[in-house]
């Protein structure tokens, strides 16, 4: 079997400018250091805005910390006149290795559908950079469809356009557990992670299946991730409100202490 390392990630929305992130990145490399954090056991990640990325990736690369980040969003196209878009290549010429892709609320807010998803995350695995491919159904749809049946077809078309090679990363955000205290329970995450695991098999085959981490993400606390990464088929969380208190974000990074 194949030894999934779990991944932790902050998703910090739009908050924090270039220079408080510099200051909470330093300040959260300290504290998971003072407390002999094993970064090679989990893996850590932060999503800063896109005009904080170059002060992170600076930081980070001249500090040699072993930190991981991303964006929080990109660009479907290559170049050209898009104004406002980030293209994968400007997130890869700074060492980005990952970029969140679907989250709910570009899908809500701004109207992204599955076949931009499957486009943006066409875009950063052509450029070296492992999308987070983010699913989940709204409370509406869990009353209508059940749990599963929206993230597995958001996630059937999200792979449209990507093959074996690929380095992907699944997170498992029901729309109703974002932001509203209400996290799902481990089993509900552990159903739906299982089957988006079948459906990664189904796709791209059971090695690929084997080696993707899916992440659960939706109010997720130091209080209550142990019990998600207990499940077998829950490899980390995608996290937002509680990524941006350093104490409590390392706290959420030692689940297992
Ligand atoms: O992407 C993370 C997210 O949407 C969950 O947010 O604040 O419920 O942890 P939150």
């Amino acid at each position: 079997t194949v030894r999934r390392v779990p991944l932790i990630a902050g998703n910090w929305k739009m908050n924090l400018d270039h220079l408080q992130a510099i200051a909470f990145v330093q300040k959260l490399a300290w504290t998971l250091k003072d407390a002999n954090h094993d970064f090679s056991a989990v893996e850590v990640a932060v999503f800063p805005p896109f005009t904080d990325l170059r002060s992170v990736q600076t930081l980070i690369s001249a500090d040699k910390l072993p930190l991981a980040f991303g964006g929080q969003d990109v660009s479907e196209h290559e170049s050209g006149a898009y104004t406002g878009e980030i293209s994968a290549a400007f997130l890869e010429a700074l060492e980005t290795r990952y970029v969140i892709i679907g989250h709910s609320e570009r899908r809500t807010l701004h109207g992204e559908t599955d076949e931009q998803v499957a486009g943006k995350v066409a875009a950063a695995v052509k450029h070296n950079i492992a999308p987070i491919i983010c699913v989940g159904e709204t409370a509406e749809d869990l009353e209508v469809h059940g749990a599963s049946a929206v993230p597995v077809a958001q996630l059937r078309a999200a792979l449209a356009r990507v093959d074996s090679a690929a380095d992907i990363v699944v997170a498992y955000e029901p729309v109703w557990a974002i932001g509203s205290g209400q996290a799902a329970t481990p089993e509900q995450a552990e159903q739906v992670a299982a089957a988006l695991r079948g459906v990664i098999a189904e796709v791209l085959g059971h090695d690929v299946a084997a080696k993707t981490r899916i992440l659960y993400g939706g109010s997720v606390k130091s209080g209550n991730i142990a019990g998600f990464m207990r499940e077998p088929n829950v490899d980390g969380a995608l996290v937002g409100g509680a990524s941006l208190d350093v104490n409590e974000f390392a706290a959420i990074v030692r689940y297992q202490k």
